[in-house]
């Protein structure tokens, strides 16, 4: 479904990615871990083309987005969608405006088809008849809803979600898990998630990596990777995780 080899990026001559290799399978549910500035996002947003890589490959749903012109990748995106790890609403839209707002790009439908698909949309987040609500009168974990909404607008078959529940309540945490679960059964999507939470990360995955100094230093099923011996791994899971991922972290030797 999607395919990283061997991605690298650097922004002012700093390196981010340092040769990240990945491959998600359809219908899964994949988590990436690792430290605030490992790179999380930026492997993300190359994976619906916001960034391209500066050497590596990257395949989506078996076309290679690479060196893809903008105007192809707008087709690439009806199928892949991402939600930002800020909700990244138009706070000046209404709520219907927000989710009818990736339909009006790329769906030539009339206004009553979009309205059934908006209602749908909120529907499956729990959020029915918001439609009229500005984002401001709404709580962080129903923006955070409204975003997956939008997200899931044109049926997509991968969603990214970046740090889907970080800011909420555990209520609201759980209720976005248990989102991710039930949009990943019912419109057997691949889910590609970003965080820094272990207890959804291990509730949802099937699979689950460490990005580590900008590669992936350890990938296996959930289970192997929640026992795992290794040390970056062990490191990660037993509390560095909060620790920023440092400079010399950054290809150095890995630390005891
Ligand atoms: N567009 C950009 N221009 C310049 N530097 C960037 C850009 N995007 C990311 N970076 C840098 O790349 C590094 C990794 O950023 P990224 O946002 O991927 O981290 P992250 O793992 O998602 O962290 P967090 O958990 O805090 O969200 C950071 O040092 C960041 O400053
Ligand atoms: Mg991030």
């Amino acid at each position: 479904m999607i395919e990283l080899t061997d991605v690298r990026k650097a922004f002012h001559g700093q390196p981010v990615l340092r040769g990240v290799d990945l491959t998600i399978r359809a219908g899964e549910t994949f988590t990436i871990l690792g430290g605030s500035g490992s790179g999380k996002s930026v492997c993300l947003k190359h994976m619906i083309g916001l960034l391209r890589p500066d050497q590596g490959r990257v395949v989506v749903l078996g076309q290679d987005i690479t060196d893809m012109p903008e105007h192809d990748l707008v087709d690439v995106r009806t199928s892949i969608s991402m939600i930002f790890q800020s909700a990244a609403l138009f706070d000046s839209l209404t709520v219907y405006e927000n989710v009818a707002y990736p339909l009006r790009e790329h769906w030539r439908v009339p206004e009553d088809r979009i309205a059934a698909r908006v209602a749908e949309s909120l529907e499956a987040v729990g959020l029915a008849g918001v439609e009229t609500k500005m984002p401001s009168e709404l709580s962080g974990g129903m923006r955070k809803r409204v975003g997956v909404a939008r997200g899931v607008a044109l049926e997509p078959k991968v969603i990214l979600y970046d740090e889907p529940t970080t800011g909420l309540d555990p209520a609201n945490q759980r209720r976005i898990g248990e989102l991710i679960v039930s949009l990943q059964r019912e419109l057997d999507v691949t889910s590609v998630i970003v965080t820094h939470e272990l207890d959804l990360c291990f509730a949802i995955s099937d699979r689950v990596a460490l990005l580590k100094g900008g590669r992936i230093v350890a990938q296996g099923d959930a289970e192997s990777i929640r026992t795992s011996e290794h040390p970056d791994v062990r490191a990660f899971l037993d509390g560095v995780r909060d620790a920023p991922d440092t400079e010399d972290s950054l290809g150095g030797p890995a630390r005891a």
